[in-house]
Parts: C-alpha cells; structure tokens; sequence
C-alpha cells in the first residue's frame, strides 16, 4: 500500500477541513478468472491488489455533508435528508448511492466530511468504482459505529452501483476489494458468498497486467444487456441462474433462443466450469494448465459473449506467440482496460519491450504495464 497516497488524502483532508479524519484504504482487484460469471451465481477467482483508494473523514459541526474528490480537485456538498442521484454526477452517485442504500436500513446518518483519492491506474478495469464505495461505507461504519457486518457493507456498495450508477454489476469486484487477503487469489462461490483463499506464488513465473488505455463507449449499456440475456435464459430453464444449467440444459432449449443467447449462455456455463479447473490446476502447480485456460476464456468472452474490442484481442494474441506467455486474456467487464498475462519473469523486460513496440504501432497510442502485489482488503490505516 503506498504511503505517499495515505499522507497525500490525510494532509489534503487537513487543509480543506480542519480537524483530524479516520483513514481508510480500500483496495482495487484483479481477477484470474472467471469473467461474468458472478451475476449468473458462478465462481470466480480475483484478489485485492495494493493500490486502491484512501478515504479520510470526519464528523461535520455543519448541517452539509462535504465531499472532496482531491485527485479531481473538485468539491460537493449536500444535505442528508434530500439526496438523489445526480444526472451525469460521476464520482458524486458512488458516494451518494452508498449513503442512500444506508439511510434504505433505516439507519440515521449525521453531516460529516471527507476526502478521497486514489492510485489504481485509470480505465484500467481494476475495479476504482468498487473501491470508492467500500472506502466511502467502511469509513462511514467505523465514524459512526454503524456495526455494518462486512457482508452487509458489500451489499451496499453492490446496490449503489445498481440504483445510483446504473450498472446492475454482480458481487465480485466490492467482494474482492473488501474481503482480499495478502499474497493471495479468493475462489468466491457468488451464490454463497463464501470464498477460499489460495497462496498465488507462481515462481518463475508472473502475472502481468496490461493496460489497452481504451474505455469504449456503451460498455455500462452492454454490460447490463448481457446480464438480461443470462437472467432472460435462467427463467426458460426454469432455473434460478445459469450456475445451475449444464450445457445439455442448454441444448434442450437451443431451438427457443437465438443463436447469439445461445453462444452467452454457453460461454457463462463454460467458463464457471474453467473457474474450477483453474483453481486444481493452481493446486497441482500445474501452470501451463492455468495459462491455457486463460486463453480458452478470452476465446470465450471475445467470440461467444462479445464483451473484448479489438486492442484487448491484439495483446492476447501477441501473447499467444510467445512460448515464455503461458497464458492470457482480457479481465473484467470488457470493452478496454487489462489483459492478464502470465510470463516467465526472465522473459518479461523483451515482452514488454515488443509488446509496447507493436502496440503503439497498430493503434498509435500507448499501453501501460503493471505489476501488483496481491495484499488485505478494505480496512483502517494509520498515517505513518
Ligand atoms: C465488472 C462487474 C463485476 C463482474 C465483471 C465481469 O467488473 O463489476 O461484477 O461482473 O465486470 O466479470
């Protein structure tokens, strides 16, 4: 966890407010696998990483709320008992959508203040979103002793996305980021919401992240389409989500559906079944394995569930020439950010090196390299 970025919000706290916050660091995520799977009740696999997004606050003497966004420089402030969502309001419907969901239990919030900003790279599909609001209701269950249980302050981060954000998103990515563990990757079972850790140490091998630095557009709107056409399926099925259905459920009903819901819901049943082998292969050190079903979910996700772009399919492919790449694919929700690749760390300075050469050469824009430490999750911190 960077240091620099607790003294950063603390001291920026300080100066606009005046008094001494609470410091809380929530972290952003990545994920092995197991891509759209969680809305479906499915596994998947991600860890918290150790950049996220520190929070500072502090009870108000006035009757406003105040918000200061300090990577943005940009300030807001509101009155408890009237919030909505605000049209376009950016950053603003996380922080509003988190209170709302509170005030839904019945809970009786007081003004106060606070500060954020945050060091997860942009667009990069590391979940700042999920972050924001695990550091927005964990800083405000700890000022004013709320006793939320971790369970139920996820649940709040997830509906202020779906209510105030408007991206019906599953549990993952608030599920990572509160729940992380050091050195280690979560199997998260969405139907229970019980996970298990696994000590990722991959020897001479490394995860690496790379970022395309596209965001395309309609991507929330896709997202949300995708999800309708799981749910629209589960209710033919007659089941309760598509974790349930084998692919012969899938056949008996194949004549009912188009051939493109079809290609979705298999590739959600498929890659809920690679979740699991990916986490024997993990068992077994069994790496080649993990690198192969890498590839096989991005095949998935960029011709069965449509949710990769052009620049993502590009990296994953110039992985695929490199036998030093075990295995790649696009992570999240698509449309841009990451892909996540494995690579033998004596080979990773000539990768990169190649991969930055032709990247920019095809799309005559950079993209960014990343390695992360996969650390705790959401909790206090002290400004040392
Ligand atoms: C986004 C959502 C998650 C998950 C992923 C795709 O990150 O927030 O809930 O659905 O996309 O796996």
């Amino acid at each position: 966890m960077n240091k620099d970025l607790i003294k950063h919000i603390n001291s920026a706290f300080k100066v606009e407010f005046n008094t001494n916050p609470i410091l809380v660091f929530a972290p952003g995520r990545i994920n092995l696998i197991g891509e759209h799977t969680d809305y479906n009740d499915g596994f998947v696999f991600p860890a918290a990483i150790d950049k996220g997004i520190v929070a500072a606050i502090q009870k108000s003497e006035s009757k406003y709320c105040t918000v200061l966004a300090v990577d943005k420089n940009e300030k807001f402030k509101f009155l408890l008992e009237t919030i909505k969502p605000i049209e376009n309001g950016d950053w603003r419907n996380y922080v509003l959508g988190v209170i709302s969901e509170i005030q839904k239990k019945r809970i009786t919030l007081k003004p106060f203040e606070i500060a954020f900003g945050g060091d997860i790279p942009r667009g990069a599909g590391m979940s700042s979103s999920a972050a924001l609001e695990n550091s927005i209701v964990f800083s405000l269950n700890e000022l004013f002793n709320l006793n939320l249980s971790k369970n139920e302050m996820i649940a709040i981060s997830q509906k202020a996305e779906h209510n105030y954000v408007g991206v019906k998103c599953g549990i993952m990515d608030q599920y990572a980021s509160m729940f992380g563990q050091k050195n280690s990757a979560l199997l998260l079972d969405c139907r229970s919401i019980a996970s298990t850790p696994y000590k990722i140490d991959f020897s001479e091998y490394q995860l690496l992240f790379i970022n395309t630095n596209v965001k395309h557009n309609l991507s929330e709107s896709a997202y949300n389409e995708r999800r309708l056409v799981c749910e629209k399926i589960a209710n033919l099925l007659q089941i309760s989500a598509l974790r349930d259905a084998s692919e012969n459920d899938l056949l008996n009903i194949k004549n009912k559906i188009s051939e493109e819901d079809y290609q979705k819901a298999l590739c959600v049943i498929q890659e809920n079944k690679r979740v699991i082998k990916a986490s024997n292969a993990i068992q077994k050190n069994d790496l080649k394995t993990l690198g192969a079903l890498l590839y096989e979910s991005h095949q998935g996700l960029q011709k069965q569930y449509k949710v990769s772009c052009d620049e993502l399919d590009f990296l994953v492919e110039k992985a695929k020439g490199y036998p030093d790449a075990l295995g790649a694919r696009m992570m999240g929700g698509g449309f841009g950010g990451c892909t996540i690749n494995i690579i033998k760390k004596d080979a990773l300075d000539i990768f990169k090196k190649n991969i930055a050469k032709a990247y920019y050469k095809n799309f005559n824009t950079n993209c960014s390299f990343y390695i992360v430490n996969l650390s705790e999750g959401t909790r206090v911190v002290e400004n040392t």
